[in-house]
């Protein structure tokens, strides 16, 4: 089988390679092997590729393909698994290994794909719906109960949209930002009724601060980080919440320049690499959701392009690409019948 893999962590364009390995043995009692015929390119996946800034230097074993996340059919089925068979369409997350033509996964974390969604569609179905829910949770348990209104950057991004699609389902007042006139006017088009501002205004501040009105937002909902955290502290109101969950930004900002104590301000972060501490009923709510989504709004999962495994450099920059929309997927070829 084809794999993506890497020895060393490092820039993916120049550590990355294509390679040929034996395919996994027979799944054991619990698990199914799934034949991977689409996986999306994450900014996660590329972090645990290169490091996260200020993280752990290494944090992964190697040699080790990327990607957690993807979608295919069942090859074979281990001993004790019920309701999955062999050529069922599944999704699957979080599995090691996406990023190669076959994967060993525990068969709690497949999921059955509905007939009507696509290929496309199924490999994008399950980390960023469940991502929304774990910031939705994050944002409601930063505002108590009230009102208050939300502020969240990267607003084009596709968990971005999610959040502006939840924002306008359920009625909370959401400023969006982003970071250039151009992704600010798409993004007017694709949600009218939510003030967008871009941050390449040199007046974004009292745009923002316009936007939000009276004493300031009550939660930040932030994927970008570094030098802008300062700013974003300082849209939110007195007790207010930084909740952070990305960092496509650059620079940092010192914890002690934020003003947390006089302000009551609180810092949180919040991670879909968590979802697995959920109990198996939370899971199983979770996945429903999500795979109501995939049937019901396609569109809110939105693919950018699709690359075979072996043009992953050019998928890698692809997904790289300012001003980019949706996801991209790497594929594989259906095997014959
Ligand atoms: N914590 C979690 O569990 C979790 C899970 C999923 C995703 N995430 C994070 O969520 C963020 C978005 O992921 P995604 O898959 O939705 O991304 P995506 O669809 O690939 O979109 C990336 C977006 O980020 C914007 N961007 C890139 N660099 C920026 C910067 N320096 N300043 C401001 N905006 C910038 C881009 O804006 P342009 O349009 O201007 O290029 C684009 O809209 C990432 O940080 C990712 O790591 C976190």
């Amino acid at each position: 089988m084809r794999t993506i893999a890497y020895d060393q962590q490092g820039d993916a364009a120049q550590v990355l390679s294509l390679r040929e390995e034996p395919a996994p043995p027979a799944p054991d009692a619990g698990q199914v092997v799934v034949r991977v015929l689409s996986r999306p390119i994450h900014p996660g996946d590329l972090i645990a590729v290169e490091g996260l800034r200020g993280g752990p230097l290494q944090r992964y074993a190697v040699p080790r393909s990327p990607g957690v996340e993807g979608a295919g059919v069942i090859e074979a089925v281990g001993e004790g698994v019920e309701g999955l068979r062999a050529g069922q369409r599944v999704a699957f997350f979080p599995v090691p290994g996406a990023w190669s033509e076959l994967v060993t996964a525990p068969a709690e974390l497949v999921v059955p794909v509905p007939e009507g969604v696509s290929a496309e569609t199924a490999a994008l179905m399950l980390v960023n719906p469940l991502t929304l829910l774990t910031l939705l949770r994050a944002v409601d348990d930063a505002r108590h109960g009230e009102g208050g209104p939300v502020v969240q950057t990267a607003a084009g991004s596709s968990m971005g949209r999610l959040v502006g699609a939840a924002a306008l389902m359920h009625g909370f007042p959401l400023v969006n930002l982003v970071r250039s006139a151009a992704g600010a006017q798409a993004l007017r088009e694709r949600f009218p009724r939510l003030p967008t501002i871009s941050t390449a205004d040199p007046d974004w501040r009292t745009q923002a601060r316009d936007a939000i009105g009276g004493r300031g937002a009550q939660v930040v909902l932030d994927a970008v980080g570094g030098s802008l955290t300062g700013d974003l502290v300082a849209l939110l109101a007195d007790s207010g919440t930084l909740i952070t969950y990305g960092g496509l930004g650059s620079g940092s900002t010192p914890v002690e320049s934020l003003g947390l104590v006089p302000r009551e301000l609180t810092v949180r972060g919040a991670s879909v690499g968590r979802w697995l501490t959920r109990t198996t009923e939370q899971r199983a709510e979770d996945v429903a959701f999500a795979t109501r989504m995939a049937e019901t709004a396609p569109e809110l999962l939105e693919v950018a392009a699709t690359y075979d495994l072996a043009d992953f450099a050019e998928a890698i920059a692809h997904a790289r690409r300012p001003g980019k929309s949706g996801t991209v997927l790497l594929t594989s070829p259906a095997p014959r019948e």
